[in-house]
């Protein structure tokens, strides 16, 4: 891993090593994808000051996140079919999290399921969840959770209905993938992602399977999340999901003032700046666009996260300096993942830590604290 010198190398390595039908889920966006480029690109337009003759030799990345200690102001976001990476992806992004000292997200739509993935890890993680039609299945999944010991539940606010993404119905995406000439040439050419895959616990999604039954012979997953997702979902679920769970709430994929608004007085705890990692409405703003307003607006009320386009600790630091008090990161860690495993993903987290300390010296900052509004330059 020593030779994966920044996230483009473990991008790189996660295509020569992940089957194309999982790796084009994983770098998709919706339709024409605009707002994918968006997030990337209007994150590179932020220019840094460069600061000279500061002492900058105690240097920390040392944070809190929601509270409890962090290494650096980063978690790591939450990642369908994160199992389909890697084998029991799940469970090694998870003790590479825990290793590094930031939080872990489990999705809704993991492979290793609640109770595998706190059977096999030391700490508490924090749980993603989507609302179906069927609500005692929520409740269920809510109360799995709590049981898990999961020290908070992200509830994902931007995936009422799913976005289009173009790959993933051409590949005819499916999990584990379809018998077709084409998938088991590909799969051919990846053993090591085989073996992985096979080794591992589950072949499909964790925390559902025993739900619905059948859930494993569905093909396009699209079809299902448009069949079993709940379209009514409002903010009067929100209240009762904040009434069956005892801890720590964050709504994910806020990128509007006045929604930012309506759940900073929701009894979450935090919010996170997201477009989904440009997979939902495609022409919606760029993450880094539209935080500023909302850190502006909210920042004071919640506590303010972000996600969207991260690839380094330089990135990190443009949103921190734009209102955000922490990051998640999505594909920068299932590159890794793809690459190399757990090893994969603690190199993901340790090239942007590096990156974040190094950035930090040369903008003359010693605690992500101080990294604000002053070290811009330019926009
Ligand atoms: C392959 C993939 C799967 C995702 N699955 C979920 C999910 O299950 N739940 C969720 O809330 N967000 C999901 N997201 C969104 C991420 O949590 C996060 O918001 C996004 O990846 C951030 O953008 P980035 O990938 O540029 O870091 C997914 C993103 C990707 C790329």
């Amino acid at each position: 891993m020593r030779t994966m010198t920044c996230i483009e190398d473990l991008r790189q390595a996660a295509h020569r090593k992940v089957p194309r039908a999982f790796i084009d889920y994983a770098e998709s966006g919706s339709y024409a994808e605009q707002t994918l480029a968006a997030n990337r690109t209007d994150l590179e337009r932020i220019k840094l000051r460069q600061r000279i003759l500061h002492d900058v030799s105690q240097r920390t990345t040392q944070t809190t996140i929601l509270g409890e200690p962090a290494s650096m102001p980063l978690a790591l976001a939450p990642i369908g079919l994160c199992g389909m990476q890697h084998g029991d992806g799940e469970i090694l992004a998870c003790r590479a999290a825990q290793a590094a000292g930031i939080p872990f997200t489990l999705s809704t739509m993991s492979i290793c399921s609640i109770e595998d993935v706190a059977s096999a890890v030391g700490k508490p993680f924090w749980f993603q969840l989507y609302v179906m039609k069927d609500r005692g299945y929520i409740r269920s999944l809510i109360e799995r959770a709590a049981a898990a010991k999961c020290s908070a539940l992200v509830l994902t606010v931007d995936l009422q209905v799913i976005g289009q993404r173009h790959r993933d119905i051409k590949n005819g995406m499916s999990v584990p993938p379809q018998i077709r000439l084409a998938n088991l040439i590909d799969i051919a050419t990846k053993p090591a992602w085989a073996l992985s895959v096979l080794r591992g616990k589950r072949k499909t999604f964790g925390n559902i399977a025993g739900h619905y039954p059948g859930m494993e012979s569905v093909t396009v997953l699209s079809k299902w999340i448009a069949e079993q997702f709940d379209a009514t979902l409002s903010w009067k679920d929100v209240e009762w999901i904040r009434s069956i769970w005892p801890g720590k709430l964050i709504l994910k994929g806020i990128l509007d003032i006045e929604d930012a608004g309506i759940a900073a007085k929701s009894g979450a705890s935090a919010i996170v700046v997201s477009n989904h990692g440009g997979r939902q409405l495609d022409g919606a703003s760029s993450s880094i666009s539209i935080l500023p307003p909302i850190a502006e607006v909210v920042g004071s009320q919640i506590e303010v996260m972000f996600d969207g386009g991260i690839r380094s600790g330089q990135d990190i630091a443009r949103a921190l300096a734009l209102g955000a008090r922490s990051c998640m990161s999505g594909r920068a860690y299932i590159y890794g993942l793809g690459a190399g495993g757990q090893a994969g993903v603690a190199r993901a987290i340790e090239i942007m830590r590096n990156e974040l300390l190094t950035t930090m010296a040369l903008m003359g900052v010693s605690r992500v604290e101080d990294i604000d509004r002053r070290v811009i330059a330019s926009m």
